[in-house]
């Protein structure tokens, strides 16, 4: 029997058994790759038949695939080559897929008389998953002005797309960031794009339910900033020594790397790079005033442009070279005055202070300061004005100081000799004259008006002698000032024991000294005599 005669009846039953309602196939539908094979199979085991018939729907139009009897299987033309159905069990097996096979397969399997059995199945013929790309609308983006629309791109079908960052999916928040899913496409937008939105590669992964492919990574570029920028130290002293290891360091996130630029006193300064050392900034050669200096960094992709906060300090100078000068002739007490004034060799002084001999001078009669402190003039100088004048010039940074040595010559003033007024004969004689001067004065002394050859402060006479009784003149004399003074002491010699009053030093000594003898002896005897008394004489 000639089996393609008999397609109109086939096609005629294949409706009756449609109507019939018994499904000998599984539930669909059936997945299959493209170019790949697939076997659709029945639920009846070893079926007894006259015919075996599969039909393909495509939606449209119906194909007969082909028949099976007991004499042999005939495929029909198109599906010759690919198409075999098994004769034991009616299963109908496909390959090298193509998309037209997609759609619904029915099967009759019709017995020796003529009872029917049909079922039909869906089968998709799925394309690959294949040439999964990102397709950027920009690479590079610049945060919260770039918009950014990745375009995942793939062939198959069937296609499911999920975005991936490393494992984690990315979620569209629905406004800022957003995905939109087409049949063969995902598009992820993402407007006013962060740092932070993409910070690692991206990848897009697109499935069907029997195969997946992930695009190659994708990176997205994201310039940012400067953000905050920071200027350390934030609080530099407000004096810096110069030529001291100090500089300004200017920071700031931004991607790609800042530029940076100083400014002081809003003025822009021929340096460039984020540190600005203080040997740089003592080129501009600033005066000791206090400005401002800020930093400001640059993005040259964002454009943007930010500024620090303005620190401010001075660049003092260390005073050194402290030097006092004053007068270099003789200053006599009453008559000469003085100027000292004091000044350093380099730095600058912002204040200065005076001491004598470590004391603080202030500003009395005959001391006068010039309005800056830097010279005092003492006028007219006196005695109190001896002494070593220093200065200490300060500034911030340092203190220095310098000393001038003040001799203001005077005296002598009235002299002095102290010693006894009487002496007994033999004794030694010391009379020591004394009179306030500068330079300290030269001594002679005069006896009874005569000059005598003692020229010191002091006139010894080892044992006196009663011709040693009279007058004695000492003067004294400033060889600078040319003054003298003078002051006379009278001494009489006496004989032996004159001088006593009652009893001498050593016959005080010896009387109790004899009394404290008589006394212990009398005790000594006292105790003797008790000891003897209690003891009964045996005679
Ligand atoms: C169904 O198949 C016929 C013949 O092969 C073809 O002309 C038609 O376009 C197909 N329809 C669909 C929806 O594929
Ligand atoms: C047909 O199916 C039977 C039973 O399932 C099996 O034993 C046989 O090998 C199949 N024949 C072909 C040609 O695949
Ligand atoms: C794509 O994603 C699916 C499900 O999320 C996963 O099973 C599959 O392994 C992924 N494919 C690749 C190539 O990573
Ligand atoms: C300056 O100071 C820095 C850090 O305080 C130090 O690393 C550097 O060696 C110093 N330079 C000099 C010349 O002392
Ligand atoms: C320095 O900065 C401070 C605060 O930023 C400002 O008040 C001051 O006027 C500035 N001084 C100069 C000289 O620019
Ligand atoms: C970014 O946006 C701001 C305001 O929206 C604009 O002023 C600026 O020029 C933009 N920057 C770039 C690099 O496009
Ligand atoms: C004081 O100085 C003046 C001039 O400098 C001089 O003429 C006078 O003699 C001096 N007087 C004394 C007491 O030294
Ligand atoms: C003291 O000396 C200084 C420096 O030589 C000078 O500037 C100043 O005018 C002098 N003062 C007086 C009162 O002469
Ligand atoms: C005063 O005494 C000093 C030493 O004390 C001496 O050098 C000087 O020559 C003396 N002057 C006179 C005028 O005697
Ligand atoms: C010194 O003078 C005193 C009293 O004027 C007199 O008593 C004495 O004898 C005199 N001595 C000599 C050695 O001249």
């Amino acid at each position: 029997m000639d089996v393609l005669s008999v397609t109109p009846l086939l096609l005629l039953l294949s409706f009756l058994g449609c109507c019939a309602g018994q499904n000998v196939l599984p539930d669909g539908p059936v997945e299959a790759i493209l170019g790949k094979s697939v076997t659709l199979k029945t639920l009846v085991d070893k079926p007894v038949y006259f015919f075996i018939i599969w039909n393909h729907n495509n939606g449209s139009e119906q194909t007969h695939v082909a028949t099976a009897s007991h004499t042999g299987v005939k495929v029909n033309d198109p599906y010759i080559g690919r198409v075999t159905v098994n004769q034991t069990n009616g299963y109908l097996h496909l390959e090298g897929l193509l998309a037209s096979d997609n759609g619904d397969y029915s099967i009759q399997i019709v017995t020796d008389d003529g009872t029917t059995t049909t079922g039909d199945i869906h089968l998709r013929v799925l394309e690959p998953v294949s040439t999964v790309v990102i397709t950027p609308s920009l690479t590079e983006a610049t945060e919260h002005n770039s918009t950014v629309v990745l375009i995942c791109a793939a062939k198959g079908s069937y296609l499911k797309f999920a975005w991936l960052m490393g494992t984690k999916a990315i979620v569209a928040d629905g406004k800022r960031i957003t995905l939109k899913e087409e049949k063969l496409s995902s598009t992820l937008t993402i407007s006013g794009v962060l740092r932070t939105d993409l910070p690692t590669p991206v990848t897009c992964n697109a499935t069907n339910n029997l195969e997946s492919q992930n695009s190659a990574p994708f990176s997205l570029i994201v310039h940012y900033g400067p953000d905050e920028v920071s200027i350390t130290p934030p609080n530099p002293p407000k004096f810096l020594r110069s030529k001291s290891n100090f500089s300004l360091s200017c920071a700031s996130p931004s991607s790609p790397p800042a530029t940076f630029s100083w400014y002081q006193n809003q003025q822009l300064l021929d340096v460039t790079g984020p540190v600005l050392t203080l040997e740089a900034i003592e080129k501009l050669k600033l005066d000791s005033a206090v400005v401002n200096f800020t930093c400001r960094a640059k993005n040259a992709k964002t454009q943007r442009a930010v500024s620090s906060p303005a620190v401010s300090f001075a660049v003092m100078e260390v005073i050194s070279g402290a030097e006092v000068s004053g007068p270099t002739s003789v200053l006599l007490a009453g008559n000469s005055s003085a100027n000292l004034s004091c000044k350093a060799a380099s730095g600058q002084v912002q204040s200065v202070r005076w001491e004598q001999d470590g004391v603080a001078v202030s500003s009395v009669a005959r001391r006068s300061f010039s309005p800056d402190m830097s010279s005092m003039l003492i006028s007219p100088l006196q005695k109190e004005d001896n002494g070593e004048f220093t200065c200490m010039l300060t500034n911030p940074i340092n203190t220095d100081s310098a000393s001038y040595r003040m001799v203001v010559n005077y005296g002598p003033e009235a002299a002095q000799v102290i010693g006894d007024p009487a002496v007994e004969v033999d004794t030694k004689v010391v009379l020591t004259c004394s009179a306030a001067s500068v330079p300290p004065a030269n001594f002679t002394w005069k006896f009874n008006g005569t000059k005598t050859d003692v020229k010191t402060a002091q006139y010894q006479i080892e044992a006196a002698r009663y011709k040693n009784t009279g007058m004695y003149m000492c003067e004294a004399h400033n060889p600078v000032t040319g003054k003298t003074s003078t002051h006379t002491h009278t001494l009489s010699v006496k004989e032996e024991g004159a001088l006593d009053e009652g009893l001498s030093d050593g016959a005080i000594a010896g009387i109790v000294i004899a009394v404290l003898i008589a006394l212990g002896a009398a005790i000594a005897l006292l105790f003797f005599c008790r000891q003897k008394v209690p003891v009964e004489s045996p005679y």
